[in-house]
């Protein structure tokens, strides 16, 4: 790790397989960032605990995430792969945080709302402060660019507050971090039926995860919602079919794009032929990157030695953070 490049730092909740949205919102972003920046890639598995109460599955999901993000470009001799579990230094810096954060302002939060309404009967207090254990995440390594979607925007907001919050207070320990991504990549994948973005727990019939098999691939691709085609030359392209051509222009050569763009503005495409191709050029895509992960589980020594080499990567940017951090507040009795 080179010693004065700014530090980037983003995390991913280990529940369910990664899929397409993922890799083109999230993971090809960072990957790219490994090689300008240090970068610290986390399982936020402590922030899974405030949906899902039930531990049994999250190692095997959680060392199931790190070989898909690997095998999806993040090289662990590059950039800083751990469990949020495995950093102690984390929740003391989140204890701090919540001395400073307003139960007013977590009430407010978006995410909070959402996850309250589909879960009423277990508000737990683990859920209102979520936005302070991902603060803690963000500024345990004084990361300067944080790469998230939309949806986290309110989050990077809240650790700003708190970073600034505590600066001021207690003296300059923090950089105010931003939400940052290459804009150009950010590209929206809705989901097979049109109807949102793709996503990791639903609807898995209209997801194409990162571990499907060509099957299951092509399956899918050909079930993918269309129509009857356009009425008239130059129509706008409804969602469900621009999303299949955002697809198409991620995985196919231009010229095969080109075609299809053709024949849709000339009112003569044929939606099967377009998934067939769509299909067998995803799975180009996506193969290697299953083959790789599925290696890889294969071999829970190697991931676990690299999980843990990863830890100690971290921890010793947290504990000497944590340090600064005690002693800016005074506790520092001997
Ligand atoms: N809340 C993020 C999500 O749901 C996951 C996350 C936890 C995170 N801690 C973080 C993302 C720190 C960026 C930085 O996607």
């Amino acid at each position: 790790m080179e010693k004065n490049k700014e530090i980037v730092l983003s995390g991913i909740r280990p529940t369910g397989f990664l899929h397409l949205g993922n890799y083109y919102g999230a993971l090809k972003n960072w990957a790219r960032m490994q090689y300008d920046y240090t970068c610290y890639f986390f399982i936020a598995d402590w922030h899974s605990l405030t949906t899902h109460a039930d531990t049994r599955e999250l190692k095997e999901i959680t060392r199931r995430l790190v070989a898909e993000l690997i095998a999806g470009g993040l090289d662990p001799d590059l950039c800083t792969i751990y469990a949020q579990s495995d950093i102690p230094e984390i929740p003391e810096l989140y204890m701090y945080l919540n001395m400073l954060a307003y139960k007013g302002e977590l009430e407010k939060t978006v995410t909070f709302k959402e996850k309250a309404r589909k879960q009423p009967e277990n508000i737990n207090a683990g859920l209102l402060t979520y936005p302070v254990l991902q603060a803690a995440d963000i500024l345990i390594h004084r990361a300067h660019y944080v790469p998230v979607g939309k949806d986290q925007e309110q989050h990077i907001e809240m650790t700003r507050n708190f970073a600034e919050r505590f600066n001021h207070r207690y003296g300059e320990v923090f950089p105010v971090p931003r939400a940052f991504s290459y804009t150009e990549d950010l590209v929206k994948i809705l989901s097979l039926d049109g109807s949102g973005k793709m996503s990791k727990s639903e609807q898995q019939m209209n997801t194409i995860y990162l571990i499907d098999d060509d099957d299951l691939i092509r399956k899918k691709i050909m079930k993918a919602k269309t129509d009857q085609g356009p009425a008239s030359p130059d129509s706008k392209k409804p969602e469900y079919i621009q999303g299949l051509f955002t697809l198409l222009g991620l995985v196919s050569s231009p010229d095969i794009v080109e075609k299809f763009e053709y024949d849709f503005n000339h009112c003569q495409i044929r939606y099967g032929d377009m998934k067939k191709q769509l299909a067998e050029d995803m799975i180009r895509f996506v193969r290697p990157i299953r083959e790789k992960a599925a290696a890889l589980q294969n071999d829970l020594k190697q991931i676990d030695d690299l999980m843990a080499k990863g830890a100690a990567k971290a921890r010793i940017s947290a504990a000497a953070t944590l340090t600064a951090v005690r002693k800016a507040l005074g506790f520092k009795y001997h």
